[in-house]
């Protein structure tokens, strides 16, 4: 009751000096920063108009299901804090969540050892190389790299707690549902498509072993980690995730907190540095939002306190990196002036 009138009084601080409109304050109490629906909505029209008919780039090949996606779909999506929901385009399609899932199972993992054990066990340093580069297990100090790239991201499913393979599965989904606001089940064909292929991951699986970096049966955690890249998910629940990161680890639909709110800090500051692989130093000079991009073609970017916009667009960057949401994110972050290395996102003139 105290926290509520405290945040309740900091609202009405805010829009009396002008820092906030009074739009906002209309809406809820329980974010003082939440932008306003109508310019919101004109922002993300025009970026879908802007960006549609760019073709560049190129769907995933790699796992040959992304290969035969519909490169035209397009769809945006955002969540804010207040549970405000904007969609616009292709945001029923299910696709897989892909690499993004690493942000939710490194949540997890964090949930059940505390951030200082997973920080020593996986570590959180940019490898500057391709997602799933073997080298960058080879030379990096920490071997595992960050959480967010796919050595780090299967030593981090590997510490995930369970009697069986099974059992941690569940774990893991029921986990990403929560984070969704809904259940969200596993695209059978993505994972069977990437089961078959996946011989680069089980490399990266064996040279963790051999530097003693992965803490399960190396196999059985590639496994696991292909089933949660292969969870389909819509623009809008991804928002939602995202909207949930955004929210201090309590999901704005459900009110249910999901995430620890000491380990958001940790995940948001993960994703700025590798949420794009070798594409993230770009991105945090051009947008400043924590992003995590996955080769199914999403992109979810969070902006603190605010919200999460989610885009989903198939053809990717040389990175694995989704063309189309870099654009519209980047047009829409910096229309409503959310770079948060800019002292005016929290409201400085
Ligand atoms: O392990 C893989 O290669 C895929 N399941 C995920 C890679 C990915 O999404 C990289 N993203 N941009």
């Amino acid at each position: 009751m105290k926290q509520i009138h405290a945040k309740f009084v900091l609202a009405a601080t805010l829009v009396a000096a002008g820092v906030v409109p009074t739009g906002v304050w209309a809406q809820t109490a329980r974010s003082p920063v939440a932008p306003r629906r109508e310019l919101v909505e004109s922002v993300v029209r025009e970026a879908y108009e802007k960006f549609r008919s760019d073709t560049s780039g190129k769907n995933a090949d790699y796992i040959p299901y992304l290969a035969q996606v519909d490169s035209k779909m397009f769809g945006i999506a955002i969540v804010t804090t207040d549970n405000q929901v904007l969609t616009l385009g292709d945001v029923k399609y299910s696709f897989s969540i892909q690499s993004i899932s690493k942000v939710f199972t490194l949540a997890l993992a964090m949930e059940e050892l505390g951030p200082d054990k997973v920080f020593a066990k996986v570590g959180s340093e940019p490898t500057g190389r391709p997602f799933n580069s073997p080298l960058a297990v080879v030379d990096m100090p920490s071997h595992s790299g960050n959480p967010l790239v796919n050595a780090g991201a299967i030593a981090t499913t590997s510490l995930i707690s369970g009697q069986n393979a099974g059992e941690k599965w569940k774990k893991i989904l029921d986990f990403y549902s929560k984070a969704a606001g809904e259940k969200l089940v596993l695209i059978d064909e993505v994972y069977k498509s990437e089961a078959a292929t996946n011989t680069g991951n089980k490399a990266l699986s064996m040279l963790l072993a051999k530097y003693d970096r992965i803490y399960a049966d190396p196999f059985e955690s590639v496994d696991i980690y292909t089933k949660q890249c292969s969870v389909g998910v819509n623009a809008t629940q991804l928002a939602r995730m995202g909207a949930t990161l955004a929210n201090n680890g309590i999901n704005p639909a459900t009110g249910q907190q999901v995430i620890k709110s000491e380990d958001i800090p940790h995940i948001l500051s993960t994703m700025t540095m590798a949420g794009l692989y070798d594409g993230s130093g770009g991105w945090a000079w051009h947008v400043g939002l924590p992003a995590k991009s996955g080769v199914g073609g999403g992109i979810v970017a969070i902006a603190p306190g605010k919200g999460a916009i989610a885009v989903f667009a198939p053809p990717l960057d040389e990175a694995g990196n989704s063309v189309k949401a870099q654009e519209v994110i980047e047009y829409v972050a910096q229309r409503l002036n959310y770079n948060l290395y800019s002292p005016t996102s929290v409201g400085l003139k």
